[in-house]
């Protein structure tokens, strides 16, 4: 029987890149992003719902097939990075990273814990590095992270009498839409993108930006009992050494 994963934010970079490594693996995959697509490789049935509205996980419990009604992980994956100075920052900003970011989280886990419990299966969170160290003019984001990675230590304390492991992934600088984006933040409208993604490149020890492939097989390995049926609660960082550096060096 093939093992069944709901990936949110699965029309992003790191989403898609999830997908495509699951689907190669035989896992059955559920995708979960705002706007309907075309097709996602490795996505076997996607599910439009936007995780800023708090009913999004009970709609997507509703479009479930039959099958579907047993889930081996679930990829709370789904991001929303807002770049701001904090003074400018509106109160529906802010609501909306948190919604989409930490409470949508709590509320896919509370919905969908019944699918999860007592079975061997695993939650993962997509965190982020600037839940450990971070940068001007993002700061919802960098909260919200942070948050994110309190709630899974919580959770994975919560769910362990229920066979349930949860653990976070914290990327680094991983080349999709969001990073590019993101990266002229605190800029001037004159910015060159492609040299600020080689200098970005050139600060990592592993001389490069992350691809979304490298945070899909880390995914993997913590949604899969098999790979790391001893782990649950932790963060895992990967961002090329980008954290191991003093940034004073
Ligand atoms: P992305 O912007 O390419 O993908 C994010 C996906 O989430 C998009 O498809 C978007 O439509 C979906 N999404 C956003 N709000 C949603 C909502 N309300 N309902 C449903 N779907 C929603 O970004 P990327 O880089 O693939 O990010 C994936 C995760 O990785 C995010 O949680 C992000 O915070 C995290 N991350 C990314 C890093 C990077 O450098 N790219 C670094 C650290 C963490």
């Amino acid at each position: 029987m093939k093992r069944i994963a709901l990936v949110t934010g699965v029309a992003g970079g790191i989403g898609r890149a999830t997908a495509h490594l699951f689907g190669e693996k035989g896992w059955h995959v559920v995708g979960i992003d705002q706007k309907p697509v075309g097709k996602i490789e490795g996505v076997s049935h996607f599910v439009t719902a936007d995780l800023s509205h708090p009913e999004a996980s009970e709609q997507i419990l509703r479009e479930l097939t039959d099958g579907e009604r047993r889930l081996d992980a679930l990829i709370n994956n789904a991001g929303l990075q807002v770049c701001k100075p904090l003074t400018e920052m509106t109160l529906q900003e802010w609501d909306r990273v948190m919604a989409v970011n930490v409470r949508s989280v709590f509320l896919l886990a509370k919905y969908f814990y019944p699918l999860l419990k007592d079975r061997g299966t695993a939650i993962v969170n997509v965190s982020s590095v600037h839940a450990v160290a971070t940068s001007v003019n993002i700061a919802a984001y960098a909260a919200s992270k942070g948050a994110l990675t309190a709630l899974t230590r919580a959770m994975a304390l919560e769910f362990s009498g229920d066979d349930i492991r949860v653990n976070a992934v914290l990327p680094g600088a991983v080349d999709t839409p969001m990073l590019r984006a993101g990266l002229n933040r605190g800029t001037s409208p004159s910015f060159d993108q492609k040299a600020h993604l080689d200098h970005l490149a050139s600060r990592h020890p592993l001389g490069r930006v992350g691809r979304p492939e490298d945070i899909a097989r880390a995914i993997l390995f913590l949604a899969d009992n098999d790979q790391s049926s001893f782990m649950t609660g932790q963060a895992l960082v990967v961002d090329g050494g980008a954290t191991a550096r003093l940034s004073t060096e």
